[in-house]
């Protein structure tokens, strides 16, 4: 069982609300890992499913930002954006048919979200986020 682990100094954005949601993605990953035994697997799953819906929100929000400030890669960004709507509303049709592999998918889903969106793309390109205030 390997968890993420959130630190300021190589993770932090300066854009307060951006900051919170990424940080709520190492939170839920880690949740998935205390995933012990059947008795808990519905609820947390629900819960990390739920979030991540309301998560989705945030990257709209996100990209409005990176707009303002004249992100160069909007576009591509914004494909990643709509790539992880689709593959999180595949993982709830899952949820709903019980599909054996979900929490594998899920699990998997966060870590490369975290790894190649939040960390090589958000955080990567803080300078066209850190300086907007809402
Ligand atoms: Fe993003």
């Amino acid at each position: 069982m390997s968890t993420l682990t959130w630190r300021n100094a190589s993770h932090r954005t300066g854009h307060e609300k951006i900051d919170a949601k990424n940080k709520r993605i190492v939170s839920l990953y880690n949740q998935l890992q205390t995933i012990s035994c059947e008795q808990n697997y519905d609820e947390i799953v629900m819960d990390v499913l739920g979030e991540l819906v309301e998560y989705t929100d945030h990257l709209a929000i996100e990209e409005k930002i990176l707009e303002e400030n004249g992100y160069t890669k909007l576009d591509e960004h914004k494909r990643k954006h709509s790539a992880f709507l689709e593959e999180l509303c595949s993982l709830c049709e899952s949820y709903e048919d019980r599909h054996p592999q979900l929490l594998v998918k899920l699990t998997s889903l966060l870590e490369i979200w975290w790894e190649h969106h939040i960390i090589e793309d958000v955080v990567k390109n803080k300078h066209f986020i850190a300086t907007t205030t809402h």
